[in-house]
């Protein structure tokens, strides 16, 4: 016993076993290179990433992380076994981006796999976990997504646990974004882990698997809180098959979700539309909000194919979320008093994307919903 004491000691100290606090009190805000670029990734792209977002206004409505996804490694590790950026496609290394994104204000999130290879085939973590750890506190790194390929028979849990040890052991406060496609149920067991943890396999940009992932949601909203989220994916807003409703309908949802809000488009190049979508600070504080709640399903019509999604919000309020999944127009009555968990109270009633007033409970709220579009209200106590 004598001879374990300072070993306990020493692992005590290091403080295994814990993550770090408070480093996503609301859920994280950023970019992500796959969606769009999946291997097409370099320096002069990310740094024009993070320039456009100073000049679109999306750094400044809190999308603050820029993070690589896969392929930004070297194919094989150093020969001290250390994880090096891809130098062609890094050139100056990624310690200089994370100084580039630092010293604009951005945070600097990377991707890495806990199996022994990413999912596109580059190096992964497994059995290197302390050691790149080391290298991505070395680096600035602040963000971590962790995904699972190549893990075999491993068990999530676990392994995930040694990575949370490895980044608490490097001493440099990181998210750790967990990303094991929700096979092992992470809502049950990820919030002393990580921060966020995705609760499905991957979203692509068409309304159908939108649609797919938000009714896998349903269920969730009890597991997430501040400093540990549940994750339906990034972003594809402006990608793809969305079109405007669709893309509006998305982020709604997402925010209403408190979901993390990682847009996954070619940001340089987006439309004012979709750059409106993005940075609808009044929609975006329904995601932020922090009282720190996920929205659930309320009801689902299928008359009308209109479902209601509300979310609990700080100083009793609440964002209310009607979507049209029908393929026709929806012409939609609420009737407060069926809407049994605000009874007993008053309220103003605001549409966020209209960013205007729009009446007042108890009196009936009436409005067209085009097919795969929203209506999205904020309610505020008030005679
Ligand atoms: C998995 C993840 C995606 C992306 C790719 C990269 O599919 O779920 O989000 O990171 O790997 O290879």
């Amino acid at each position: 016993m004598k001879r374990l004491l300072p070993l306990f000691l020493c692992i005590a100290s290091a403080g295994f076993g814990q993550k770090f606090e408070n480093v996503a009190p609301t859920p994280p805000m950023g970019w992500n290179s796959w969606n769009t670029f999946q291997a097409g990734i370099n320096e002069a792209l990310i740094e024009q990433t993070a320039e456009a977002m100073i000049a679109n206004g999306m750094r400044d409505a809190g999308y603050v992380y820029v993070n690589l996804d896969d392929t930004w490694s070297a194919k094989e590790r150093d020969a001290n076994g250390d994880l090096a950026g891809d130098p062609v496609k890094f050139p100056h290394g990624m310690k200089a981006l994370g100084d580039f994104l630092h010293a604009r204000g951005f945070k600097f999130g990377i991707y890495n796999c806990a199996g022994s290879l990413t999912c596109a085939g580059f190096p992964g973590e497994r059995g290197h976990e302390f050691q790149d750890a080391r290298r991505y506190a070395s680096w600035g790194v602040d963000y971590l997504k962790e995904d699972w390929c190549y893990t075999g028979t491993a068990n999530a849990p676990e392994t995930y646990r040694i990575m949370r040890d490895a980044l608490r052991e490097a001493g440099r406060p990181m998210v750790l974004s967990l990303c094991e496609w929700g096979q092992s149920r992470p809502w049950l067991w990820g919030g002393p882990v990580a921060e966020l943890w995705r609760t499905t396999e991957d979203i692509y940009p068409s309304y159908n698997r939108v649609k797919q992932i938000l009714d896998l949601q349903v269920g969730l909203a009890g597991y997430a809180g501040p400093g540990h989220w549940n994750d339906p994916d990034m972003l594809e807003v402006g990608n793809g098959s969305l079109t405007f409703a669709e893309s509006r309908a998305h982020f709604s949802l997402w925010c209403m979700l408190a979901a993390p809000l990682i847009a996954g488009n070619d940001v340089r190049h987006m439309t004012p539309e979709v750059r409106d979508i993005l940075t609808n600070r009044e929609v975006i504080a329904l995601d932020q909000d922090p009282l720190g709640r996920e929205g659930f399903r309320f009801r689902v019509d299928s008359k009308n194919h209109v479902e209601i999604w509300a979310k609990e919000l700080s100083g009793g309020e609440w964002g209310i979320c009607l979507l049209n999944n029908g393929s026709t127009p929806a012409a939609y009555t609420v009737d407060w008093q069926d809407i049994t968990f605000l009874s007993g109270q008053y309220y103003h009633l605001r549409d966020l994307w209209a960013k205007a007033p729009v009446g007042r409970t108890p009196a009936l709220y009436t409005t067209t919903i085009a097919p795969h579009d929203v209506a999205l209200l904020r309610l505020k106590p008030g005679y």
